[in-house]
């Protein structure tokens, strides 16, 4: 069966996830009217600046943070509203890598039980049948069994990552959520952990959310990807349009970051320079408007909404797809 043929794992409509600040009539709107869906077996990349909503959406749809409004349906169950203790059960299927394997991780439990841990939690196996999948799971990750009889303060960010990973992997969950999963690391491990995850993607029927401020660094293994400003998706395509025919005026100055030192160079450094604006105080109309090099009056007023932008998968939300003017180079 293809992708297209199943029906997706995680379907998420009109996510909102706002935030109180401590003062009446004031709100941090993280996430603002969210849409996606991922299938068995697809990974969807997640980009977006700093604060942009990422975390707090991974969070939401796993109920480790209340939504504020919006539907949420893991293998056709809605979950939003679900009792906290109805949707204990689900946890089994999924399961979420964080930014930080050091405080993701207890140090007072050894590698081993740290990978047996969800076994135990979600699985009747002996522990025997334990002891077997925590050796497997170890070289499914890469690891050396010598590590399993360590504690976590003798592994490197890398190798704790490893576990982690392994953790995510070991009840074969139906969703994994990976957020930031190599920002912390060192930069001479990352290309290692990617590879993992490649890898883990190919031998996986699981849908994966990819969470990332970096596009590079969801480029190697997301099928579709969404790029999110200030809450609110500006562009939904496949991985490879949106690399080669980005449409959003944002999504194109988060690719020219990328691009190497070239005569165009200074002109695209200057695209991305301004404040991101407060998720406390909104700006009207296109929330990107205060920053975009191609805005236009209207910007200021008309909310865009996700429109197709070339083919019938590729969408993208800003006013100035229509008269093609929406180039920012
Ligand atoms: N528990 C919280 N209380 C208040 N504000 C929060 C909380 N968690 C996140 N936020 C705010 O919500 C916005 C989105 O945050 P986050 O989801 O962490 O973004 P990202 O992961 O893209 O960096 C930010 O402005 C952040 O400060
Ligand atoms: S709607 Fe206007 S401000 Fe928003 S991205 Fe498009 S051109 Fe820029
Ligand atoms: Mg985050």
């Amino acid at each position: 069966m293809t992708a297209e043929q199943t029906s997706p794992v995680l379907d998420v409509r009109g996510l909102v996830k706002h935030f109180p600040t401590g003062k009446r009539d004031q709100v941090v709107h993280a996430v603002n009217g969210v849409n996606f869906s991922i299938r068995p077996g697809e990974t969807l990349g997640m980009v977006g600046e700093s604060g942009s909503g990422k975390s707090t959406i991974g969070r939401t749809v796993l109920r480790l943070t209340e939504p504020t409004a919006g539907k949420i349906a893991f293998q056709g169950q809605e979950i939003a509203e679900m009792p906290m203790a109805a949707c204990r059960p689900l946890r089994a299927d999924m399961q979420m890598v964080f930014q930080d394997p050091w405080s993701a991780l207890n140090p007072r439990m050894k590698v081993r039980d740290l990978i047996a841990e969800p076994l135990l939690l979600h699985t009747k196996m002996t522990r025997g049948e334990r002891r077997d999948r925590t050796d497997e799971l170890a070289g499914r990750v890469h690891l050396s069994t010598d590590f399993l009889t360590r504690y976590p303060s003798d592994l490197s960010g890398g190798q704790l990552q490893r576990v982690c990973i392994a953790r995510a992997i070991a009840t074969n969950p139906k969703l994994i959520i990976l957020d930031e999963p190599t920002s912390s690391l060192d930069i001479s491990v990352r290309a290692g952990i990617l590879e993992l995850l490649a890898e883990i993607k190919q031998q996986t029927e699981a849908a994966v959310l990819f969470i990332s401020h970096d596009l590079g660094t969801v480029r190697l293994i997301s099928d579709r990807i969404v790029v999110l400003y200030l809450g609110k998706i500006v562009e939904y395509a496949d991985a490879d349009a949106v690399f080669e025919d980005a449409a959003h005026p944002y999504t194109q100055s988060l690719m020219s970051a990328h691009l190497p030192a070239n005569p165009k160079a200074e002109i695209r450094r200057h695209v991305l320079e301004g404040e991101v604006p407060s998720p406390i105080d909104m700006p009207s109309g296109c929330a990107f408007h205060t920053r975009c090099p191609v805005a236009i009056e209207d910007c200021r007023r008309t909310e865009p909404q996700l429109e197709a932008a070339g083919n019938n998968t590729h969408q993208a939300a800003c006013l100035r797809i229509l008269d093609g003017k929406n180039r920012i180079d």
